[in-house]
């Protein structure tokens, strides 16, 4: 009898080591273990066995099914675990959406600008927006005292280094390191330190133009943005060009478009400052000023994209909030 019980014990544990699956678990349960399977049959050998035997094969008896019970037990709790998730299948679950980026607002815009201003001839040239004062301010044009320089609230970095106010360096740097003609844009980051609120943030976006040859215009100047207002805005845009100051143009321009929102008072909103470069900014690069003349530009991206998409808060494309990125 106890040679039997080992017998079907080793089965047991045979069957068990050979690769189951759900199904076969389940009949190696019916098969040992189930209200007709070999144990119960054991257990009715068990109860015609002669008196002085039944204590120790009983026990064995009992130890053994116990342990049985135990090793399937465990296997199929484990079993379980792995495969929960395999055998149940949801079908009427809604798939899970793939979720693609997108270009940044202020990227889309940026490439559109450049790619109106790439169809007229312009390449692009970048410059560092760690900028020496000099180049911010001095060889614009803004000796140290001038007054022009609190247009600008500077972020100083110390007495030699600013981070750039505006791009108008990178003119600096492009005559100082190409000969005319010059025919480019310069976008870039550009820094003021200044109350952050919905209309100005203390980081934003330029996009700066130069043009310098021999009897480089005015008139050019004017042709170019309009060209430009319209291809960005569309044909029936309302525009202005109203005069300004800047130290390294003169004459300096602003050029305004007309903002109507949907129901409301429209009005004028600046998005460029422009005129003739300063002949003295020339000189300042060794270009002489007598042979060449040249126009420059410099617009702020945001201003822009905020006009053409209707946005009422710069702050918008610096939060990286989700329902306002996705709107593009
Ligand atoms: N740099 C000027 C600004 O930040 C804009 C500008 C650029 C004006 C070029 C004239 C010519 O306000």
């Amino acid at each position: 009898m106890l040679e039997k019980i080992n017998q079907t014990v080793k089965n047991f544990e045979s069957d068990i080591s050979n690769g189951v699956n759900k199904d076969k678990l389940e009949e190696i349960r019916v098969k040992y273990l189930g209200r007709k399977g070999l144990f119960t049959r054991l257990f009715e050998e068990f109860k015609v066995l002669p008196k002085d035997e039944k204590p120790k094969v009983g026990k064995h008896l009992n130890e053994q099914r116990t342990k049985c019970q135990n090793k399937f037990d465990e296997l199929i709790s484990e079993y379980d675990q792995v495969s929960d998730s395999d055998d149940f299948i949801d079908l009427t679950l809604p798939g899970r959406k793939k979720e693609l980026g997108t270009k940044h607002i202020l990227t889309q815009t940026l490439e559109e600008i450049k790619n109106v201003f790439k169809g007229l001839g312009f390449s692009v040239y970048e410059g560092p927006e760690l900028e020496s004062d000099y180049n911010n301010f001095e060889m614009l044009n803004f000796p140290a005292d001038h007054p022009a320089r609190d247009m600008q609230d500077t972020f100083f970095i110390n007495n030699e280094f600013v981070l750039r106010t505006h791009t108008s360096p990178v003119q600096v740097r492009l005559m100082q390191n190409k000969k005319p003609p010059l025919r480019a844009i310069m976008p870039g980051k550009v820094y003021r330190n200044e109350a952050i609120s919905a209309k100005s943030y203390c980081l934003f976006h330029q996009v700066e133009g130069l043009f310098v040859d021999t009897d480089v215009t005015f008139a050019e100047l004017k042709g170019t943005l309009v060209y430009f207002a319209k291809q960005f805005y569309g044909n029936d845009v309302k525009y202005r060009f109203r005069p300004s100051f800047f130290p390294f143009t003169e004459p300096s321009a602003e050029v305004d478009i007309w903002w109507q929102p949907k129901g409301k008072e429209g009005k004028w909103l600046e998005i460029l400052g422009c005129g003739m470069v300063d002949p003295n900014v020339l000189e300042n690069v060794g270009i002489d000023s007598e042979k060449y003349t040249g126009y420059a530009f410099g617009m702020g991206v945001e201003r822009i994209a905020m006009l053409k998409y209707g946005i009422n808060d710069i702050r918008l494309f610096f939060d990286n909030d989700k329902r306002f990125l996705e709107q593009f």
